[in-house]
């Protein structure tokens, strides 16, 4: 049988159909506005326009979240036919299923580990740095040990060598146990923080473009260089190409707008409710980006980033030079760990719906779609997600997970915008209640910006993502392919119809 057996689309709406069964609707429009921006502003803005700025561009890390921005919203476009038309839970994995067979999907669902899990763990190890900025420049307390919250990876300025990162493992555990509790407390609690989120990142920008030292932006665009980071590895810093890893890096910054595809089983009307929140939370979060941006490299320096403040940078840039306003660094110190909270939580949302549409497939095992009698949450999915993702939040740095992060998300949007253009070939008669405007120029510009941006990321990063699809591939041939339910239920499916039926 194929590798490339498809899931039929009429199966997969029968699927969401049986909603009893399943996940309870309880999102409106709003709200997934709301779980996009919660999801959206978090350790990419606060952590890593800074690090983007010192390793990368300067400046002109700014292009980066333009270039960023335009990769996004090519994607999202895609993102939301598909969504629109295929309104279930699983994301990207859903979609390619139904259009480009199981390899394919199976390639997707695991990459999209690295977006959700490693993305849950980038931004609660961001959220660790900020927790001791919390004890020292709030509460006036010692931080937590370095060894006791770094990875067995890092080492400080004094020569202190990490061991693990505590307060990352104990952040994702309380999340994920607010998570199993279920999705409308959930949607609740984020709401608030979004709120929060919004309103200092406006604060900054405001107060913050006073600030401005124009030396800092003298020479926006540096001239092409080399930089070697804290790992060893060198690479271009300045012009194009330093732009272009920039990029990558902050593109990290726009992740999640996609996760809001992934409730749609839970939304109430995923068709129209889908493309607002998807685009919607993009378009807000891509001018307040730049303009925060603007005014980071503005206020500190790219000396600043690379040494004393390359931790919990954004307190950091406040508390030195914005002289009069240490409240509003204590404040975005307290915002931001909420913040991230937010995001952790909807990235672990996301993965456990991911696990929870594959492991009905057959292709994870069944344990992980097992619905929790009372909360109605894929609790087991959530409990073995924590496993994974606290491995990578207490023992791995978050620069490294940061971007398998953006090279694995970069990676799935590139196969969501090859999916609208097959699925325009095969189901032109979908009902479409979004349809991608120029098809197939808009997917064929986001494959290539989003592969710009995989190009600025550099080999280190395209030899990890190498390795992951690798792992991938072992756990495919050696379980899901055998255990396939479309398989293993001798359904047949022809791959080349364009209307595939089931045969039992
Ligand atoms: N976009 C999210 C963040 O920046 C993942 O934290």
């Amino acid at each position: 049988m194929s590798l490339f057996i498809k899931k039929p689309i009429n199966q997969l709406l029968e699927d969401s159909a049986e909603s009893d069964k399943g996940l309870k609707r309880t999102l409106s429009a709003t709200s997934l506005v709301a779980l996009g921006i919660g999801a959206i502003i978090g350790a990419g803005l606060f952590v890593r326009t800074a690090s983007a700025a010192a390793q990368y561009a300067g400046p002109s890390v700014t292009y980066g979240f333009i270039l960023a921005a335009i990769g996004c919203a090519l994607a999202g476009l895609c993102y939301a036919e598909l969504s629109s038309s295929i309104p279930i839970a699983g994301s990207a994995y859903t979609y390619s299923y139904a259009t480009m067979g199981e390899l394919i999907a199976w390639i997707i669902g695991w990459d999209l580990i690295l977006e959700y899990a490693v993305g849950a763990a980038t931004v609660g190890i961001a959220w660790s740095e900020y927790l001791n900025n919390l004890l020292v420049s709030v509460l006036n307390m010692p931080p937590i040990p370095y060894e006791y919250s770094h990875s067995p990876f890092q080492h400080s300025m004094d020569g202190v060598n990490g061991i693990i990162n505590i307060p990352a493992l104990v952040i994702v555990t309380l999340l994920t146990m607010l998570l199993i509790k279920g999705t409308q407390e959930s949607a609740f609690v984020n709401g608030i923080i979004v709120i929060t989120k919004v309103a200092i990142v406006v604060l900054i920008i405001a107060i913050g473009w006073g600030f401005i030292n124009p030396v800092n932006h003298a020479t926006y665009i540096p001239e092409p260089s080399t930089f070697v980071d804290d790992h060893g590895v060198a690479h271009n810093f300045g012009g194009i190409m330093g732009i272009l890893g920039a990029a990558g890096v902050v593109f990290f910054a726009f992740i999640g707008f996609d996760a809001v595809s992934t409730t749609a089983q839970e939304a109430k009307n995923p068709k129209r409710d889908m493309p607002i929140g998807i685009l919607g939370s993009l378009a807000v979060c891509t001018v307040l980006y730049i303009l925060f941006a603007h005014v980071l490299t503005g206020v500190a320096t790219l000396e600043d980033f690379r040494t004393t403040g390359k931790e919990a940078s954004v307190s950091f840039a406040i508390e030195k030079y914005m002289t009069g306003y240490k409240w509003l660094a204590q404040f975005v110190t307290v915002a931001i760990l909420a913040g991230f909270s937010s995001v952790i939580l909807v990235m672990l949302l996301g993965q456990s719906r991911v696990f929870y549409s594959m492991s009905r497939d057959g292709l994870l095992p069944k344990m992980f779609s097992e619905i929790h009698p009372k909360f109605k949450t894929p609790y087991k999915a959530n409990w073995f997600i924590l496993i994974l993702v606290g491995l990578f939040a207490a023992f791995v740095p978050g620069d490294i997970v940061g971007d398998m992060t953006s090279i694995g998300t970069l990676f799935a949007f590139m196969l969501v915008c090859v999916a609208v253009i097959v699925l325009r070939k095969t189901n032109p008669e979908l009902p479409r209640q979004f349809k991608t405007p120029w098809v197939p120029f808009v997917p064929i510009l986001g494959i290539l910006v989003c592969g710009a941006m995989i190009y600025g990321l550099g080999w280190t990063n395209w030899a990890r993502l190498g390795g992951w699809l690798l792992i991938g591939f072992i756990i495919y041939f050696g379980y899901s392919k055998n255990h396939s339910i479309l398989r293993t239920q001798h359904k047949v499916v022809t791959p080349d119809d364009p209307n595939p039926k089931i045969v039992e």
